[in-house]
């Protein structure tokens, strides 16, 4: 019986990932179920490290993010998500969780993403559930919907599945990291914290823009093309229904009630810089979570000249070259 004793302390790295076809609405939020399909590449620049020790005799969990204790709030979430977990294992040992992050937070780098990855896989190992990546997959998008898609490297489908209790709601590979070569440079404008959180922003737009309908039935469109254009590795196929698939789950927020979007100046600026780079013959493709920041999909010859182009954009802070990245590993390094 595990809560005879402590166990066993386990670290797991993980990734974050690029929505290539956004998740944006959900239809159950307590399970984190999500209104639409999504497909996402994990990348191997930004990522989050974390340690579980489930505990004999701690009161309570605590939480070290970045090698401080974390606040009340961050404590919470930790072990609200914790709890799900010690559900399904019958155990009520509370643990020790360290968490180093080496992704920009809420600044539309989905920090949520690789962290609750992280936590997922590490929790589930040391509490000693025996599930495999479909399951895991499960468990980490009921700390945020996309950390369902950081447990899995390279191309990465979410289905929505159609079961209320969620249990065909997952998320599965669909080609590793080795498969396709290519990259994503973020643009970084700002580190600042967004005044309008993914969570909220698509809760709004589920319940008041008159656009959200369509934004569905247009994400299950776009995913079977994105799905296409990657066995095919069709570069140009990709990039455009990417890019299409970004600018209509942002449409969706003008329409809200009140409405909001994540764009700044630089945000356009590096658009623009895109648009013109492709009209010189370039191939570059933009998508942009909910956040300012912006993401261009390129091919390794060209990463170079768009990396100058875009620097000289005003507004622009720095720019992190990005390449297909790994699922959860576990690893024995210490944080
Ligand atoms: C725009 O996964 O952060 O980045 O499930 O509420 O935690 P919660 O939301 P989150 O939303 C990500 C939204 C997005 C698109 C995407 O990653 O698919």
């Amino acid at each position: 019986m595990l809560d005879q004793r402590s166990s066993n302390i386990i670290t797991v790295k993980a990734h974050t990932n690029i929505a290539l076809i956004k998740y944006w609405g959900k239809r159950n939020e307590s399970l984190f179920l999500p209104m639409n399909s999504s497909l996402s590449l994990t990348l191997d620049q930004f990522y989050t490290m974390t340690t579980v020790q489930f505990c004999k005799g701690l009161n309570e969990d605590v939480f070290i993010f970045n090698k401080a204790i974390a606040g009340e709030a961050e404590t919470k979430k930790v072990s609200k998500f914790l709890n799900r977990i010690r559900k399904m294992a019958g155990s009520e040992l509370h643990a020790i969780v360290k968490s180093i992050n080496k992704v920009p937070t809420a600044a539309g780098f989905a920090s949520s993403a690789s962290g609750y990855a992280a936590l997922a896989a590490a929790a589930a190992k040391a509490i000693g559930l025996d599930v495999n990546q479909t399951v895991l997959s499960q468990i980490a998008r009921q700390g945020s919907g996309s950390a369902s898609r950081s447990i899995f490297g390279g191309f990465v489908e979410w289905k929505k599945g159609l079961k209320d209790d969620g249990s065909d709601c997952y998320s599965l590979q669909i080609a590793g990291e080795q498969y396709w070569d290519i990259r994503i440079l973020s643009v970084l404008l700002t580190t600042e914290e967004k005044l309008v959180s993914s969570r909220e922003g698509m809760k709004r737009t589920v319940e008041t823009s008159p656009f959200y309908q369509e934004w569905v039935l247009e994400a299950e469109k776009d995913l079977q093309e994105a799905k296409t254009a990657i066995k095919e590795r069709n570069f140009e196929r990709l990039g455009r229904v990417a890019e299409a698939n970004a600018l209509k789950m942002h449409a969706t927020t003008l329409g809200a009630n009140p409405p909001f979007l994540y764009w700044q100046p630089g945000t356009l600026a590096v658009v623009n810089q895109v648009q013109r780079l492709r009209n010189t013959g370039i191939p570059a493709y933009f998508t942009i979570d909910a956040g300012p920041n912006v993401k261009v999909l390129c091919l390794p010859e060209n990463e170079q000249v768009i990396k100058e182009k875009l620097l000289s954009v005003p507004g622009v802070r720095d720019i992190l070259v990005c390449h297909p990245g790994p699922g959860v590993t576990y690893t024995s390094d210490s944080i």
